[in-house]
């Protein structure tokens, strides 16, 4: 049996016997001597088999790249010109006196002992072999460590674990339901939730007042690099605390946890206005570390002659904004800014002004720019002194409805401080506070921002006169521009939660049909409460450094929804589909 692992040798070691058990990670022969590095989760450790029992040295010399072995040897200290400082074992290597061969392996498809860049779908595939990889094997380590990590310290503030059913009912979080058809109940289906929101609220008014659940959650939605069909989520709902208890509650256990995985101090989360996060950055989850802000210029560009600016201006729902980049002048290229504008192309901008400021004493001839000549002096000026230019800095703008130019200029904000790598900070946490309750859907309607539960700051009759206006008791969690989670203060009466149903068009036979329940609960004594979630995958991507939560999920799905390894999801056979009562509209073409 195994008595240590092969990444944990060390020099303390030296002069014992030990057992390991691994892969054949890469195997050399250098003539009468053959070098194994073994490897298991815990690393690599360098195992010598020399011809001194040649029964074990023929053993040796036969394993291959990926056989699993157990190896019994003594521990030694290298000789001090093949230390290798580079591995956490390099100052020792195990003399191999037995290898058994627990399995032999066909040669991988791709190589694990060196860098090959393989792609995603080989990746996925193959996972189990992919999963061998080091930083894999780290970054599956590190999650569960940040999990146990978190449910110690909600364990500790008193919060109990509990599980919430998966075949439920329909959800409201804003994507299209995961369906599972019924065969006991006919024609009926049972909904994956979207999040375990309903049921964190019942338990509430059930009195458990600090609930907590690592809980699987399935939305049907367009997938992205930080979105998966089905993602975990760190999910948490008290009784009897406000916004401002619950923010700093949750707070406390993100920053514990980064103190404790990362040895990284957060620091103070400021906390901004949703209002004040668009109109500067553009969007409602705005990455601080980026020194760039967009501000207003709208009531600059009404009189001017160039309509792509006074157009906008002059609508209500128009914006023009400027962004200023420090120092742009050099440090972007005629090219550089084609290429911008081709990407805000992408968010529906139609273009990308821009003036370089070469000296701006000189406000006839020193700005360079495709539209100043639109510009009389005065408002050029006033555009200079409004962002704060200094000579060299690049000006950006974008005109058109509002939601494009914060959509397209706050996404060049990223890009910019990406590519041009503008951070002030390794980590920029912030709460983003003061949602509006409603968004307009594009048809008229109103659809919650959070959703439908979350609590408004003002009274039912405030909330009916002007939806618009309201503001939720919602809050965000931001860290680098990722939505890292979210929750509110929910509503725990009867009468405002029927309201908010009917502003967002649900009537009273709809509301019984969909949420009997939780209006029957609210009836019986409801606390006041409120929770959020956190999304687990997004935080241990950004605790890692991946560059998309399939990064560090085990078994991740593909951009479309698949995993290519099991081949999920598959045909149903004719006999499973009579049980669910289900006939296909059309039957699956048979592949030639
Ligand atoms: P929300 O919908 O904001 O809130 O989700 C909370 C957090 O979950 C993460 N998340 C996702 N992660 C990966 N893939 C997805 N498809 C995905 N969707 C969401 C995000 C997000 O911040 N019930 C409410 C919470 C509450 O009010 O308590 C809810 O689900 O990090
Ligand atoms: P045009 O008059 O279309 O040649 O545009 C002149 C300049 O204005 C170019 O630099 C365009 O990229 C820019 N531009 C055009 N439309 C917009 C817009 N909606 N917002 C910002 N800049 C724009």
């Amino acid at each position: 049996m195994r008595t240590l692992y092969c990444g944990d040798v060390r020099s303390a070691h030296i002069d014992q016997t030990i057992t390991i058990n691994g892969w054949v990670h890469r195997r050399r022969d250098h003539g009468g001597v053959i070098f194994l590095d073994v490897r298991d989760r815990e690393g690599l450790v360098q195992v010598v088999f020399d011809q001194d029992d040649p029964e074990q040295f023929a053993i040796a010399d036969r394993v291959r790249s990926e056989y699993v072995i157990e190896i019994e040897g003594r521990v030694r200290a290298r000789s001090e010109n093949t230390v290798n400082k580079e591995m956490a074992t390099g100052e020792i290597e195990i003399y191999g006196l037995k290898i058994n061969v627990v399995n032999s392996a066909k040669t991988p498809p791709f190589p694990l002992d060196e860098y090959s860049d393989v792609g995603e779908d080989v990746r996925l595939k193959f996972r189990y072999m992919d999963l061998r990889r080091p930083e894999m094997q780290q970054k599956l380590m590190l999650r569960s460590k940040i999990t146990g990590a978190i449910r110690r310290y909600l364990e500790d503030q008193g919060f109990l674990d509990i599980e919430t059913p998966i075949l439920t009912k329909a959800t409201p979080e804003g994507a299209r339901d995961y369906l599972v058809p019924s065969r006991t109940h006919e024609h009926s289906f049972f909904a994956l939730p979207q999040s375990p929101q309903l049921f964190k609220q019942l338990l509430m008014v059930s009195g458990f007042d600090r609930y907590y659940q690592i809980a699987k959650c399935f939305r049907d939605e367009d997938l992205r690099a930080d979105r998966q069909p089905e993602f975990t989520q760190i999910d948490i709902e008290t009784s009897f605390m406000n916004e401002d208890e619950i923010m700093s509650i949750t707070e406390g256990m993100i920053k514990q946890l980064f103190k404790n995985v990362l040895d990284v101090d957060l620091g103070e989360m400021p906390h901004m206005p949703f209002s004040e996060a668009i109109e500067k950055y553009g969007v409602d989850k705005p990455d601080m570390r980026i020194p760039l802000e967009m501000v207003t210029v709208s009531d600059l560009m009404g009189e001017v002659e160039f309509k792509v600016f006074s157009g906008p201006a002059k609508d209500p729902k128009g914006r023009v904004a400027a962004m200023k980049v420090p120092s742009g002048n050099d440090k972007l290229t005629r090219k550089q800014i084609d290429d911008y504008t081709k990407f805000v192309g992408i968010y529906g901008a139609k273009g990308l002004a821009y003036i370089k400021v070469n000296d701006k004493s000189n406000l006839e001839e020193g700005l360079q720019s495709p539209i100043v000549k639109f510009l009389p002096v005065d408002v050029r000026a006033a555009i200079l002194e409004r962002v704060g230019a200094e000579n060299g800095d690049l000006i950006f703008f974008g005109a058109d409805k509002a939601k494009i130019v914060n959509e397209s200029l706050g996404a060049l904000r990223n890009k910019l401080g990406e590519d041009l790598n503008l951070y002030t900070c390794e980590w920029a946490p912030l709460w983003v506070v003061d949602f509006p309750m409603f968004e307009e859907n594009g048809d008229g309607e109103l659809t919650a921002l959070h959703h439908p539960f979350t609590a408004p700051s003002c009274s039912p009759e405030e909330l009916k006169a002007n939806p618009e206006a309201a503001l939720s008791r919602a809050y965000d969690m931001i860290l680098n521009g990722v939505e890292l989670g979210g929750g509110s203060i929910r509503i725990h009466e009867e009468s405002m939660q029927q309201t908010v149903f009917e502003v967002l068009g649900i009537g009273p036979e709809e509301q019984e049909e969909k949420f009997g329940f939780l209006l029957g609960a609210l009836r019986y004594g409801a606390p006041t409460h409120g929770g959020l979630a956190f999304g687990l995958d997004r935080l241990v991507m950004l605790m890692t450094g991946a560059q998309s939560i399939r990064e560090v999920i085990a078994f991740p799905k593909t951009q479309t929804a698949a995993c290519v390894m099991t081949d999920a999801p598959g045909e149903a056979t004719e006999e499973a589909l009579k049980d669910l009562h289900i006939r296909l509209r059309q039957k699956p073409k048979v592949e030639s």
